[in-house]
């Protein structure tokens, strides 16, 4: 699949299923990897990022096992247990997979290196480098942040570190190398982000406790295995959710949705302007808090963001920078410059490709204004080889006055492999 023609629509039904959270799945994974005994791990996410992950603790001498339903079992090697790689190892895409995996590396014996593709050698890794430093370990990398990144590890203690940029997966790695040093490290955030990490460890029993904006973490205690179920992806989500709400004659049903509060950002967000999105049947999945979601057509407001909720939807923004569009009076988008470092710069993408379909967009070093009440035209945008700027767009296209062409719509198996299927199995 390279390009995808999308066709607008006046009305959508259906049941959209989803994937397993491609955070969690990474997470679990990985802690997996460096516990005793077998962790068995249902609706593990099927995107190509998450596989990225299996790869590289294939390499490192980890055995799993992979079933075509999505059951995914891993057989921990202890906390040192890992072998050195034979070769380099290919974190793909995934700035989750190479950023928290070197947290892990740090504390073994030995030394590695990890790669990327074009998108993922172009992303700063200084931010890990500095803290697991820190913590005792040595790194080599192409101008002090960018992969490849080569690894010396082991001899690793505890910090306290407070976390400059608001960054789960900064988080994650230093307390994932917490769990291979001597004494105690802590991790302070000024600006909560999610928290899978920390709730992962707890089921895989840690010794980890949060105290406010403290994360804390003894080191070199065994990790006991366990089953797992993951959420639906509540990122792979919002697009059905964007769908649902501005379609004119639109009910979506999304089952079985992870609604941890760190991840919920944006559905706190569309609900304050106006959206009827029901949450039913809210239970707990191994720590994380689940439920289903009816999806009704909504006259939306629109309105400012707050900057510090920016990190519980940023991997939204692009499809709310859509929705934004659509609303009565547009939406503001400040303090997200961290869009600028993802998968492509997500500010960039998402102006050109807006204003490719008509519509007006202010751009900003940290965000964006998007007028309201703006009607698409069709036309073609590129996703810029990014997951989200293909999903976001292949949204517009059920809300544009004419197609909408998407340059290079592959890319969604980075997230979602199925997206396609979804859009071709709603009743319209
Ligand atoms: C992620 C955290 C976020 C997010 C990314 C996944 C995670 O990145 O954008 O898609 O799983 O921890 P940062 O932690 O770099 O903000």
């Amino acid at each position: 699949m390279s390009d995808m023609k999308i066709q607008p629509s006046r009305r959508l039904r259906g049941i959209v299923p989803l994937p397993g959270d491609k955070s969690i799945s990474h997470r679990l994974a990985m802690i997996g990897a460096v516990a005793e005994g077998e962790t068995n791990i249902s609706n593990f996410s099927s995107s190509a990022d998450c596989h990225s992950s299996l790869c590289c603790l294939k390499a490192l001498g980890v055995e799993i096992e992979v079933r075509a339903d999505n059951f995914v079992s891993v057989l921990g090697r202890g906390l040192q247990g890992w072998l050195p790689p034979q070769a380099a190892l290919d974190a793909g895409n995934s700035g989750s997979t190479m950023r928290m995996i070197a947290g892990l590396l740090a504390g073994q014996p030995f030394s590695s290196t990890l790669i990327g593709d074009d998108s993922l050698s172009r992303r700063p890794m200084g931010r890990i480098i500095e803290p697991l430093t820190r913590m005792g370990a040595r790194f080599e990398a192409w101008e002090q942040d960018y992969p490849p990144l080569t690894i010396h590890g082991g001899g690793l203690t505890g910090i306290r570190y407070s976390l400059p940029v608001p960054s789960a997966q900064v988080k994650s790695a230093i307390l994932l190398a917490g769990l291979l040093a001597d004494g105690i490290t802590e991790v302070l955030e000024s600006t909560p982000t999610r928290n899978h990490t920390e709730i992962a460890l707890c089921e895989f029993n840690a010794e980890l406790t949060v105290t406010g904006s403290l994360v804390r973490v003894v080191g070199k205690r065994p990790l006991t295995a366990s089953n797992f179920t993951v959420p639906g992806d509540s990122s792979a989500a919002t697009f059905w959710i964007a769908a649902g709400l501005l379609v004119p004659d639109a009910v979506i049903e999304i089952p079985s949705v992870g609604l941890n509060p760190s991840r919920r950002g944006f559905i706190d967000f569309l609900k304050s302007m106006g959206a009827d999105i029901q949450m039913l049947n809210c239970r707990e999945s191994n720590g994380e808090p689940v439920g289903d979601l009816i999806v009704r057509s909504s006259e939306l407001e629109g309105g400012l963001l707050d900057p510090n909720r920016v990190p519980d939807l940023i991997d939204e923004l692009p499809i709310l920078a859509l929705i934004g569009a659509r609303s009565r009076q547009g939406i503001d988008v400040r303090g997200a410059q961290e869009l600028r470092v993802k998968e492509t710069d997500r500010i960039s993408a998402i102006v050109q490709n807006l204003r490719a379909l008509g519509a007006e967009i202010r751009e900003f070093e940290d965000g964006f204004t998007v007028s309201g009440n703006q009607e698409l035209r069709g036309g073609v945008v590129d996703s810029f080889n990014d997951h989200r700027i293909a999903m976001t767009f292949s949204i517009a296209g059920l809300l544009a006055k004419s197609p909408v062409w998407v340059k290079n719509a592959g890319c969604v198996r980075i997230s979602f492999p199925t997206f396609y299927n979804v859009l071709a199995s709603l009743s319209k």
